[in-house]
């Protein structure tokens, strides 16, 4: 195995840190690094916040439905997807964008995405770990007013990075026959390999020192998904100019 991919596969998601500070050239770095993550048509449809005022960390903190480590962490940084500077490339060109489509906010989330997994994957080879935030898309309007995110940005995630204090096992991932089919969409065998699943996480959260638990995999997902999700984020985004037409 090469260290790349022994470095993705220990990855585990870091919510306590060490109050060491990370150097900002190592930062930068990082972030510069990441910028050569592919993107779609080379648009580089993306915009990095670093939030550095402590106030402001504490209000993302809540906002994100009170998670302390977007406060506590050394750098927190929120990715939108981006499309004002796309905008003014085309009024350089005496041209206006046309944003309204499906795709162009597919495009642009999706190049949001692939950095900030650069991001987390060169952070952790330098010896860093980070978690993403979701939780910023639950007051994301609030979160626009704080950070002063214009029209034709939203902000998709968070990330805290920073030095681990405490590294968590690697959480056991859907074996690969669920996950890789070969010529067609099978789904043959499916259910035999989700309850194989169960069994493997359920023992997983039974024995790990933070946070056990003894529901299994489809239990937690059922939970979850039973639920609707962010409802305010159709209308958020089409406020924020993505119509997705
Ligand atoms: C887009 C995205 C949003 C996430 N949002 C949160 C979040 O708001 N809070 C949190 O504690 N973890 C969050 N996570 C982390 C996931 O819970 C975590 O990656 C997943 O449970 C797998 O665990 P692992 O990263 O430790 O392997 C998020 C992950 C992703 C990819």
């Amino acid at each position: 195995m090469n260290n790349v991919i022994e470095l993705l596969k220990s990855h585990t998601s870091v919510r306590k840190f060490k109050e060491k500070m990370i150097d900002d050239q190592l930062l930068k770095e990082i972030i510069q690094a990441s910028q050569y993550a592919s993107t779609s048509n080379h648009v580089q449809a993306y915009t990095i916040i670093r939030v550095n005022d402590q106030d402001k960390k504490r209000t993302l903190a809540k906002l994100s439905g009170n998670q302390p480590y977007v406060e506590e962490c050394p750098v927190f940084l929120v990715f939108c997807a981006d499309l004002n500077r796309l905008e003014k490339a085309c009024s350089i060109n005496n041209e206006t964008i046309e944003s309204s489509s499906t795709e162009i906010f597919i495009m642009a989330t999706v190049d949001t995405a692939l950095i900030a997994q650069n991001i987390m994957i060169a952070a952790e080879s330098a010896g860093l770990g980070g978690v993403y935030i979701g939780g910023i898309r639950n007051n994301p309007q609030d979160v626009c007013d704080l950070l002063q995110i214009p029209h034709h940005v939203y902000p998709v995630f968070g990330m805290c990075l920073g030095y681990p204090e405490k590294i968590n096992a690697t959480k056991p991932r859907l074996p690969l026959s669920l996950i890789l089919k070969e010529d067609i969409y099978s789904t043959d065998g499916d259910e035999k390999h989700l309850k194989e699943y169960d069994d493997l996480i359920s023992n997983y959260y039974k024995e790990r020192t933070n946070n056990k638990r003894s529901n299994t995999w489809t239990e937690g997902i059922t939970a979850f998904l039973k639920e609707k999700q962010r409802p305010h984020m159709k209308e958020f985004l089409h406020s924020k100019g993505f119509e997705m037409k």
